[in-house]
């Protein structure tokens, strides 16, 4: 059958596919990661159900299918290409201890060709699978299997670890070999030795499966995980991208007007059209994801020197560089929001309800950039210069710093325009000079690739000394404290809520009491499992990523609050110890933050004990 894809039918089909195969299909989550201290921002589907791979139980049960809005910066030098971008949607299936090897592969192939989906030909399939290590034995399940569908040996290749495993992105937890699938795309082979792994361009991969059946220790050693689990992810994009047969993932419908936008935009045209077509790219890729980030429902991330902020900072101002490389005029957020918003008005419609803020954010940053950048172009073109005439080659740290600091230039940035003149940046020399100047949070420097969260006990019960807090914050200031955002390190918890003035110190005397009750009274943490709706009857407070009809799991402590949240949690409040408030600050228009850690308890002094 003849079909035209579109995004929507391929999500449709995607989540139809997986639903008739026994599957929920439940909400994607926030962009912004919660309670979890290791990574910036969602990075696969798999991030949000960390919990649940571990070992506890999901309200919808072992089989789970979605959507993911996802963004990963590791690869951002590589946007410009066909296929890489730092913001994507991500199609996943999971496994939570049912479903292993067997039903994962013969799901994917029959997706990926029955002509009642995918329709591809099985010709086209190229597959991996680990090829083992001392220690690890190779997948030969995986390679068995994918031979008894009909893929011959020579479309079966081999890789080790660096392509075919996932996980852990922090240093413990669930990891295992994957299996990768690609499409040929009929271009002409780079060398003899070209095949999946390879980056010409050639081969596109689409999926991957993973087979979570290992738990890394502390101690480096990889232990059988007994809850086996599956974990997959195709991008929306690159697979749209190879259904439509264009080239790019630029050419598909998701991006077409906003790469029209950009060229109607454009007014100084680079002499290598590589070049101009490489900038446009960056361009309405860097854009894509601000527009997300700022547009997630939490509102938690602005332009900012510190984590993901930074992160935010960096996509935008690296966009601006290059839409004045074009020569697009002053305030060309708007324009290209203009064309981003009405592409996601039907899955995101978030999107649509935080225009505002998306595009005031946008300008703001784009003039507080404008106002250093050609200056600071030309004070780097200076600094340059001067090597050069000493030929030297490296651009010293504190100098790269200066840029940072003086002129807001992104370290990224300096490095990118030292690059085009060889010359590099002493990252090492940035780094200190930056830890000298500012005090920065751990998460800023860290890149980040799929994250596992720290489930330290410190972090289980700072988390549930937020709920504590959230129900504490109520009580004092009112029902329309609501929380923003969440963010727990082992050693603090930082909790962002909407009230529009600073706290009094009597307010905040009062809260701490509150928790501190709660805490006394040694109350139980339940969990229970029930729809949004009879959640919500119940009055538990509900955030985000639950739609209606929805499984959600309620936490409740005691008698004193419940809220939709998927744990973990500690199990009395008794273990919490003495909650203390260290500081409490604005962090946005009408939105307050408050910084607080959990002190071992005066009443459990060694002398009473
Ligand atoms: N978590 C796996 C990935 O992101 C599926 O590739």
């Amino acid at each position: 059958m003849e079909r035209s894809w579109t995004a929507d039918r391929l999500r449709e089909a995607y989540l139809s596919f997986f639903a008739s195969k026994g599957h929920v299909v439940i909400s994607g989550a926030s962009l912004i990661p919660e309670n979890d201290p290791t990574v910036l921002f969602t990075t696969a589907g798999m991030h949000p159900l960390v919990p649940y791979l571990l070992g506890e139980p999901h309200p919808a049960g072992k089989r789970l299918t979605n959507v993911q809005k996802c963004v990963r910066t590791g690869d951002i030098e590589s946007v410009g290409d066909t296929a890489h971008l730092t913001f994507f949607e991500m199609l996943g299936n999971w496994s939570l201890g049912d479903y292993f090897k067997q039903e994962a592969i013969e799901w994917s192939y029959e997706f990926l060709t029955s002509s009642r989906y995918l329709g591809l030909s099985p010709d086209q399939l190229h597959v991996t699978v680990f090829a083992g290590e001392p220690g690890i034995p190779c997948d030969a399940e995986a390679a068995r299997i994918w031979r008894s569908l009909g893929i011959p040996d020579d479309r079966i290749y081999w890789l080790p670890r660096e392509d075919n495993w996932w996980g852990p992105a922090g240093q413990t937890g669930p990891c295992g070999p994957d299996t990768e699938m690609f499409i040929d795309t009929g271009k002409t082979a780079c060398s003899p030795r070209c095949g999946p792994g390879c980056h010409c361009g050639k081969f596109v991969e689409i999926w991957n499966d993973v087979f979570m059946q290992y738990n890394k220790t502390l101690d480096g050693a990889y232990e059988p995980l007994r809850q086996h689990n599956v974990d997959t992810g195709m991008g929306v994009e690159r697979t749209l991208a190879m259904l439509q047969g264009v080239s790019s993932v630029f050419e598909t419908e998701l991006f077409k007007p906003l790469m029209d936008r950009i060229r109607e935009l454009t007014t100084a045209v680079p002499a290598d059209p590589n070049q101009a077509e490489r900038a446009a790219r960056i361009i309405a890729d860097h854009m894509r994801s601000a527009v997300f980030i700022l547009g997630d429902p939490k509102g938690a991330v602005k332009p900012g020197n510190v984590g993901a902020n930074y992160v935010l900072r960096r996509l935008i101002r690296r966009a601006v560089r290059y839409a004045r490389m074009l020569g697009f005029p002053f305030g060309f957020g708007l324009k290209l929001v203009e064309v981003i918003l009405p592409i996601y008005r039907k899955p995101y419609p978030e999107l649509e309800e935080n225009r505002v803020r998306i595009v005031e954010e946008l300008n703001a940053e784009e003039e507080r950039f404008e106002k250093t950048l050609a200056e600071g172009q030309k004070e780097l073109s200076k600094l340059l210069a001067t090597l050069q005439a000493h030929q030297q080659t490296v651009l010293p740290g504190r100098k790269a710093f200066q840029m940072y600091d003086t002129y807001g230039f992104p370290l990224e940035f300096t490095e990118e325009i030292c690059a085009e003149q060889g010359i590099r940046v002493d990252r090492a020399g940035f780094e200190e000079a930056f830890r000298k100047h500012q005090e920065i949070s751990k998460q800023g420097g860290q890149s980040f690739k799929g994250g596992l969260a720290d489930h330290s006990e410190a972090v289980t019960r700072l988390h549930t000394a937020t709920h504590l807090l959230h129900k504490a914050l109520q009580i004092v200031l009112g029902s329309h404290v609501q929380q923003k955002g969440s963010n727990i390190t082992p050693e603090r918890l930082r909790f962002d809520f909407s009230h529009p003035e600073k706290l009094t110190p009597e307010q905040l005397a009062a809260v701490e009491q509150i928790v501190n009750d709660a805490i006394k009274r040694d109350l139980p943490v339940r969990c229970e499992t029930m729809t949004l709706e009879e959640a919500k009857a119940r009055g538990a407070t509900a955030l985000f990523n639950a739609k209606y009809g929805e499984q959600v799991k309620v936490y409740s402590v005691g008698d004193f609050s419940a809220e939709v949240c998927g744990g973990p949690h500690a199990g009395r409040t008794g273990e919490l110890g003495r909650f203390r408030i260290m500081k409490e600050e604005s962090s946005s228009a009408g939105v307050r933050r408050i910084r607080a850690v959990l002190e071992p308890s005066d009443d459990r002094t060694l002398t009473e004990r």
